[in-house]
């Protein structure tokens, strides 16, 4: 029988890494899971090594660390947090931060030798807006963290790369921006993307994506794959959002600016994120068949149907 090869899977206590963990364990196929973190002991640590992964301490703001957690793997998925808190006194950018996280995870890869990465990154924004001097920069980009997991590609074109283009998780229609109910008792689902369709995915077909990436192997090194779940306009969302939840929800559309203005720490980024999301729809999407993706993961989710299964088996 030949050996399992292992995957080293950092953010393997979050989304998309915790999404590719799953999708290893429940597959018992030609892979292990090696997941990375930097608290092992903790209960999330804990409940990946109850669930059969290999869990080891890796942190992304320690080269050495990432040496010994990559030591004799196939492959590995690297995905940097934009969005982790940044000490006051870090004397850098959540964007230099996620650059110089991903040139250390490019380097230690580089030296142990690993026969295939996917990285998980995005679109560069910075073209679409160059003429638009109305959407303001944010830490010198435009939606740095796209923008840096742009620029980051560079660091890891020299290494045997799979580039996983993904998109807006499917959970924030839950967790972070979900209908909401107006004094009148209606339900909406206010968002800044005009009248265009928008792609998203679960964070199980992230990983399940990530899955077939590894498993087809060196016919995607070099390749850029760009993932989604469903493309639906808002009007669709919240559709799907009335089916699941019993009653309507109206979807009513933002203006970019009045989504910037709201004050909220990272109101513009998330403004000038969505503003590229709608502008681009027609290129985001198209750079996304979904016919494409289920080829690479058969299960893959339409928004309807991770509602649907949310219900059978909320988290
Ligand atoms: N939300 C969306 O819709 C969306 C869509 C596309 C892309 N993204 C991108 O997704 C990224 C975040 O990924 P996620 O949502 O999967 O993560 P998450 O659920 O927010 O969890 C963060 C993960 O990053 C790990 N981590 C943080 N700092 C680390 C460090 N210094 N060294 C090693 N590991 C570290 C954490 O591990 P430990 O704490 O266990 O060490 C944890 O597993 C962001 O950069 C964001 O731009 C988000």
């Amino acid at each position: 029988m030949t050996p399992k090869r292992t995957i080293a899977v950092v953010g393997a206590t979050g989304s998309q890494g915790g999404g590719l963990v799953r999708a290893i364990l429940d597959d018992g196929g030609e892979f292990t899971v090696r997941a990375l973190t930097r608290n092992p002991g903790s209960p999330k640590g804990a409940a990946l090594s109850e669930a059969g992964a290999e869990v080891v301490a890796a942190d992304l703001d320690d080269e050495a660390s990432l040496d010994r957690a990559f030591d004799g793997v196939h492959g590995a998925f690297v995905v940097t947090n934009y969005w982790a808190p940044l000490a006051p006194d870090a004397g850098i950018s959540r964007a230099e931060r996620e650059l110089a996280q991903a040139a250390a995870a490019a380097r230690a890869l580089e030296r142990t030798g690993v026969e295939h990465v996917v990285w998980s990154t995005l679109e560069d924004t910075r073209g679409h807006f160059a003429d638009d001097a109305a959407v303001p920069d944010v830490e010198g980009y435009k939606v740095p963290h796209f923008d840096a997991k742009a620029e980051a590609d560079a660091f890891f074109a020299g290494l045997p790369v799979t580039y996983l283009r993904t998109t807006l998780f499917f959970e924030n229609f839950v967790d972070s921006f979900p209908p909401r109910r107006g004094d009148d008792g209606a339900l909406t689902l206010a968002l800044p993307i005009a009248d265009q369709p928008l792609a998203g995915i679960a964070v199980d077909d992230i990983g399940r994506s990530a899955l077939g990436v590894f498993a087809r192997g060196d016919a995607l090194v070099g390749k850029t794959v760009s993932i989604a779940g469903d493309i639906l306009t808002g009007d669709g969302y919240a559709a799907a959002l009335s089916d699941a939840l019993g009653e309507p929800v109206t979807y009513v559309p933002v203006p970019f600016d009045r989504f910037r203005a709201q004050g909220f720490p990272s109101a513009v980024e998330m403004g000038n994120m969505f503003q590229y999301y709608a502008e681009n729809s027609a290129q985001f999407t198209a750079d996304r068949d979904l016919d494409r993706v289920r080829e690479l993961n058969p299960r893959l989710q339409s928004f309807r149907e991770w509602l649907a299964n949310r219900q059978k088996s909320p988290a």
